[in-house]
């Protein structure tokens, strides 16, 4: 990004995992990045992380579960005069009681689904005013919501509302075609999390490396597809 100006970048879910290396790998790149995260405390011992390494990182407190969180956080950006090139919608969920979508009642779908899928579209209806045209929005996904791949068998609830996620993201793709902002979806394969447990077998960096992609150098006409790495998946 050295001839480039420097990207403004915001990443929610960014205190800890594959959210924390995305933005220090952005900002390692060169970028100005914001990190989100519903605990302020937590947010800010993050922030004290990533300014050992660059001064370029700022914090913004949002929790993407709610509506209001949301709002005042994109409220606060505005105050300070930040627009944004890049949304990075990687804060998710994944319960424990996920074991079956029909043996409790719906409470776990729900609280998954507002998370995962209406958390993403209120942080890009809320920060969508303070997008630079072109931009990007990036939603990381899973091959656990692919539709060509058999059943897995684990997380149903959080499966479908990665499915749910890719079908959002080919929708905004297309009603922000007109601004030139692309939208995409990426899975950052299985990686050691605490959401994908010590057997994956891939590095938080590996993982991180395809939304970092994404956000600074992939081809903007490749709007509305799902990626992992740099290689296209089908749905
Ligand atoms: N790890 C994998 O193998 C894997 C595979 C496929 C896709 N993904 C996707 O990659 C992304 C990152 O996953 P990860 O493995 O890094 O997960 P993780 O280690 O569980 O971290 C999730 C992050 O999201 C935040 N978060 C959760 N609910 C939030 C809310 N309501 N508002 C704001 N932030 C919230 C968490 O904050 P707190 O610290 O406050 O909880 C945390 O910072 C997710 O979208 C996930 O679905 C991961």
């Amino acid at each position: 990004m050295n001839d480039k100006p420097t990207p403004t970048i915001l990443v929610t879910g960014a205190n800890r995992g594959i959210g924390f290396e995305i933005a220090r790998q952005l900002l390692k790149k060169g970028a100005h990045v914001i990190i989100s995260g519903r605990d302020e405390l937590k947010l800010a011992e993050a922030l004290k992380q990533l300014e050992r390494e660059s001064s370029s990182a700022e914090m913004v407190v949002m929790d993407v579960g709610k509506f209001e969180s949301v709002k005042a956080a994109s409220q606060q950006l505005a105050e300070r005069n930040i627009q944004l090139d890049v949304v990075i919608n990687n804060a998710a969920i994944l319960l424990r009681e996920d074991v079956s979508l029909i043996g409790h009642d719906d409470e776990v779908l729900k609280t998954t689904i507002n998370i995962n899928c209406y958390g993403p579209v209120r942080v890009i209806h809320a920060f969508l005013p303070l997008m630079k045209s072109p931009g990007r929005i990036i939603n990381l996904s899973s091959e656990g919501g692919s539709m060509s791949e058999p059943v897995g068998g684990w997380s149903p609830a959080y499966c479908v509302s990665k499915t749910m996620l890719n079908s959002i993201t080919r929708h905004i793709a297309f009603e922000l075609s007109a601004k030139h902002i692309s939208v995409n979806a990426i899975s950052p394969g299985w990686v050691k999390t605490t959401m994908g447990g010590q057997s994956a077998p891939r590095s938080i960096e590996k993982g991180a490396e395809g939304p970092v992609w994404l956000a600074t150098e992939a081809p903007q006409s490749m709007t509305g597809k799902f990626f992992r790495d740099k290689a296209e998946l089908k749905w």
